[in-house]
């Protein structure tokens, strides 16, 4: 192809994928499969790779990051970013109303807009292109973020249709959906790395990550309710028709926004969305009122911090009273204790709460608990309900108070607390069962070794009939065939699932065993970056903690922590013997080889015969190229490479699940 072919082919594609990109995120229609989009992107993806000089950096290809910020610059708002001021209570409402009635009279309306639990975010943008994207900050001036922001996929980085200001700032609100927090924050619990308490947490400390590429894997929205440009009073006569412009625009503004014309019409909005508001796919902690008018808007300014024009309603937490039955104390794979308070089942915000997290002692002490307390539950922006209080206008006469163990409840070990931290934990790493079978359990984990056949209460069988003590016994487990078939719920078929997921282990890569192992602070991105450094366990283990340190994204306390671990002599036992049966610890030459990432965050599995290339040679095409392969037809699952005769039950969970099948053309098209 020319370069002239080339030129036009890009902005094809370009105009196709932008247009495609609003169609999925701001009007959530998408007309296009997600396989024919990925193969246009790729497409758009090959030419700016061969005409480096033709890439553009609003191209829809750029939404996947790329540029590390090593420090964000501070950049100063053209027009300062106002709080709001904020009420609970619908006294105060009334209030507000009245002095705004007192400045402007009685013709006016309202614009009724949820208030979104995020973080604000103000876009400037030039010629329709996004140009610079900062934070809050202080109000006066925030953090440049915008190679960050230019990651989300309902943010323009080019302006779909014509009639906008050549210069303006756009402010809303960033955020990320309950359930994307929900995936993303278990995952990060089961990688042992510390969990966020809320979304809009999540959607701060994401927005701040140093690599876009990381940001781009989390998913974060964005609702735009407000604009600002010079001679805007000229362009708009309301906030209102600015909202309709801006949406014309093509950026994401929330359909959920209302024009009301008295306060009685605003309350019903407050009472409408205090109960649905658990329904929406996203947090909102009240409502704003805006005044509509811009005329008006002047007239009424502004205080030293906030507009005399809005005002935020903010729905309390939501908080019920029930009975604590019992408060008992989880023991994690790494010996760390968490108080939980198990709760006379309660209807909260939609759901029946049964415990609630106590996180540590010094909370405990805080709260005073005492056996058969009434206490206050609270579903707030946490995701899992606290106690926040005790009735002690309620509070029985002569119960004991809970005191939190000096021992471990399950083996009786003293507990340590270290210093600088809230958590207690028990040390006896070898000996403490709940820890034992964590640890087993976390090894076979699908995020870590994914053994099929072998799941959490099979665990637990294995070790309480002893055919279990660590992990390395796993890989003994063959020798005693005869003993598991006289386990209960284990048949000839489950047995021998279950042995040969753990011979497949063997094969599975250094990185997924060294995250296996389960050293604490070590989750799946620590583990990769370890095996990319260090290559090998042994080079790894003699490594000193300055020299894990150095590695990209290592802090020091993950670097003392792995460092710690390999002085433990148990732990280098385990390994040799690991080491023995065949299990990978060190990288391959196809996993150290990465020819390009254009299937960097895509999954596949394999299945059939295939024409051209072996199995093995496919799997080494889609590893080298960035993909990953998984074990079985989940929903996790981007494409189904399909060969002659395969299975039939394969292809129909693929179909039902809408899984994209491709050929073995299709797969190299792919990688071009
Ligand atoms: S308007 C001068 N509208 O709430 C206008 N703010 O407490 C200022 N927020 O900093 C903002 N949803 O981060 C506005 N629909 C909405 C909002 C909203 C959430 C946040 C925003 C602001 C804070 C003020």
């Amino acid at each position: 192809m020319s370069r002239t072919e080339a030129a036009k082919r890009i902005d094809q594609l370009t105009k196709e994928l932008s247009e495609h990109n609003y169609k999925y995120y701001v009007l959530a229609q998408p007309s296009i499969s997600d396989f024919d989009f990925d193969q246009k992107l790729a497409e758009l993806a090959e030419l700016e790779h061969q005409y480096p000089d033709l890439l553009d950096p609003d191209s829809p290809t750029q939404k996947v990051g790329g540029d590390i910020t090593k420090q964000f610059k501070t950049v100063r708002h053209r027009w300062p970013m106002l709080s709001l001021s904020n009420t609970y209570s619908a006294e105060e409402l009334k209030d507000f109303d009245e002095r705004v009635r007192k400045a402007i009279g009685d013709h006016f309306e309202y614009v009724c807009e949820l208030k979104f639990d995020g973080l604000s975010m103000s876009l400037t943008y030039e010629n329709g292109l996004l140009v610079q994207a900062v934070t809050r900050g202080d109000g006066t001036q925030g953090d440049e973020v915008t190679t960050n922001v230019r990651t989300i996929k309902s943010i323009p980085n080019k302006l779909r249709k014509d009639g906008y200001p050549p210069s303006f700032d756009i402010r809303g609100e960033v955020f990320m959906h309950k359930a994307a927090f929900e995936r993303l924050n278990n995952e990060r619990i089961e990688n042992d790395e510390i969990p966020y308490a809320n979304p809009r947490n999540f959607a701060a400390g994401t927005i701040k990550l140093q690599d876009s590429k990381e940001v781009a894997k989390r998913p974060l929205d964005c609702f735009l309710y407000f604009l600002y440009c010079d001679g805007r009073d000229k362009l708009f006569k309301t906030h209102w028709e600015s909202l309709e412009a801006v949406k014309s625009w093509g950026f994401p503004v929330c359909e959920h926004t209302k024009l009301c014309q008295n306060l009685d019409e605003v309350y019903d909005f407050i009472d409408y969305w205090e109960n649905e508001r658990h329904h929406l796919s996203y947090e909102i902690d009240g409502i704003v009122l805006k005044v509509n008018s811009y005329a008006q808007q002047d007239e009424l300014g502004f205080t030293a911090k906030s507009p005399r024009w809005a005002i935020a309603y903010k729905y309390k937490a939501q908080e019920v009273e029930t009975i604590l039955q019992s408060v008992s104390y989880q023991i994690g794979r790494t010996g760390a204790i968490t108080p939980v308070a198990n709760l006379m089942p309660v209807q909260l915000s939609g759901t029946t709460v049964k415990r609630a997290t106590l996180h540590n002692a010094n909370e405990m002490k805080r709260l005073d608990l005492h056996e058969m307390d009434t206490v206050v539950v609270e579903k707030g922006g946490e995701i899992i309900p606290k106690i926040t209080a005790v009735n002690l206008d309620k509070r029985i006469n002569d119960t004991k108070p809970f005191v939190y163990p000096t021992h471990c409840p399950a083996c009786g070990t003293a507990l340590i607390r270290r210093d600088g931290e809230a958590v207690h934990y028990c040390p006896n790493e070898e000996g403490c069962e709940p820890q034992i079978i964590g640890r087993i359990q976390h090894f076979a984990s699908r995020k870590a070794l994914d053994i099929e056949g072998i799941g959490d209460e099979t665990i637990v069988l294995l070790f309480k009939n002893q055919l279990l003590h660590n992990v390395v016994d796993l890989y003994t487990l063959h020798e005693y065939r005869n003993k598991l078939l006289t386990l209960e719920r284990f048949g000839e078929k489950s047995v021998q699932n279950m042995l040969e997921g753990i011979e497949n282990s063997k094969q599975k890569p250094f990185e997924k065993v060294l995250f296996g192992l389960g050293i604490r602070y070590v989750g799946e991105t620590v583990a990769k970056r370890l095996c990319q450094h260090f290559k090998n366990i042994d080079k790894l283990s003699q490594a000193t903690a300055e020299e894990m340190a150095l590695v990209d994204e290592i802090g020091e306390r993950i670097a003392q922590s792995v460092y710690e671990y390999f002085t433990n002599p148990i732990h280098i036992h385990y390994i040799e013997q690991l080491k023995q049966y065949g299990l990978q610890f060190e990288i391959k030459e196809i996993e150290a080889k990465l020819i390009s990432s254009k299937l960097e965050g895509q999954t596949f599995v394999i299945s059939g015969v295939f024409a051209d290339m072996s199995r093995e040679e496919l799997t080494q095409l889609i590893v080298s190229n960035g993909g990953k392969m998984l074990s079985g037809i989940s929903g996790k699952l981007n494409y189904l490479l399909a060969g002659d005769n395969m299975g039939p039950s394969k292809l129909a969970k693929a179909q039902k699940l809408g899984i994209p099948i491709i050929s073995e053309k299709d797969l190299l098209q792919m990688i071009g």
